[in-house]
């Protein structure tokens, strides 16, 4: 695990975070707003009717009031010519007339509905909240597997011994091995290394691991037995059998990993990558054969 892999991972953490941070504000704000807000319970149409009607709904209500008397009448029993009993006088109809007035009624948050200012606002908090959610959970799904094994991590490519056996023909020329899960092509070292390699960890117990990867373009540079080298399809650069550049666009060697020897185990360290300028000459011998995309250029003209 290199430090720029932690880096990575640990901004996947703070976008998570943030995400989860910023859902937390939004609903907080919410909460405070409508607490704050005597209005927020409010539906539209109600604010729309009347803007300093907070919180409340306008219902009409009927109310039955009888004919009001002149101040100046006497009582009905002082009432001088009257010709009926009292008994008369209490079923006698009473004449009223319907108000229609209003009464203000409270309405809760429910009823009043979301207001279209509350829903922009909860829209883009929580598509900003998904989208930093989403990138973060995508970058540690990508860095994850680099803390248990596979690419970037430490690859135990196996037992030492027989690795040394599969990387030779049986004629003594070179045949490297390829490890899918390092992307590696595994060489056998020359006796000597070339000074650019000194120091830098790339050799251990006469191997080299070497990236697939072109460093021109990044196409998978297959080997070629004929040539003893590693020759590009993409764009025709060509590197010997340690990937120490011979020519065409590629701007340095094949880049190597870091090896170790763990007990009897050769590790690739596929988080530590060693770029290396052009060799100034190369450690082993190239071309030693013809080229392998020389003649499939000549087989399709
Ligand atoms: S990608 Fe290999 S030469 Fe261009």
């Amino acid at each position: 695990m290199t430090v720029a892999n932690l880096a990575l991972i640990a901004v996947a953490a703070i976008a998570i975070l943030g995400a989860a941070g910023a859902f937390a504000v939004a609903f907080r704000r919410s909460q405070q707003q409508e607490k704050q807000d005597p209005t927020a319970g409010v539906s539209a149409e109600t604010r729309a009717a009347d803007k300093s009607m907070a919180g409340v709904r306008v219902e009409p209500i009927a109310v039955s009031v009888p004919d009001s008397e002149p101040e100046d009448s006497p009582p009905a029993e002082e009432q001088v010519g009257s010709d009926l009993t009292a008994e008369e006088e209490d079923n006698e109809p009473v004449a009223v007339h319907v108000v229609e007035t209003q009464r203000i009624v409270e309405v809760s948050a429910e009823e009043g509905g979301v207001s279209r200012r509350q829903f922009f606002n909860r829209a883009i908090t929580v598509t900003f909240g998904s989208f930093l959610a989403l990138m973060g959970l995508n970058s540690l799904a990508f860095f994850w597997p680099k803390l248990t094994g596979g690419f970037g991590a430490d690859v135990d490519a196996g037992p030492v011994g027989d690795l040394q056996k599969k990387v030779l023909a049986p004629d003594g020329s070179v045949l490297p091995l390829f490890i899918p899960e390092a992307r590696t092509y595994l060489v056998p070292a020359p006796d000597s290394l070339s000074e650019q390699f000194e120091g830098k960890s790339v050799e251990a117990a006469g191997l080299m691991a070497l990236f697939q990867r072109c460093v021109h373009l990044g196409c998978r540079v297959p080997w070629c037995g004929p040539s003893q080298g590693f020759e590009c399809p993409c764009h025709g650069s060509k590197y010997n059998s340690i990937g120490e550049y011979f020519a065409g666009p590629a701007p340095r060697n094949l880049d190597r990993f870091v090896v170790e020897l763990r007990g009897n185990n050769f590790i690739i360290k596929t988080g530590s990558i060693i770029e290396t300028p052009r060799a100034p000459f190369r450690s082993v011998d190239y071309p030693q054969g013809p080229s392998c995309i020389a003649a499939t250029a000549e087989a399709e003209a």
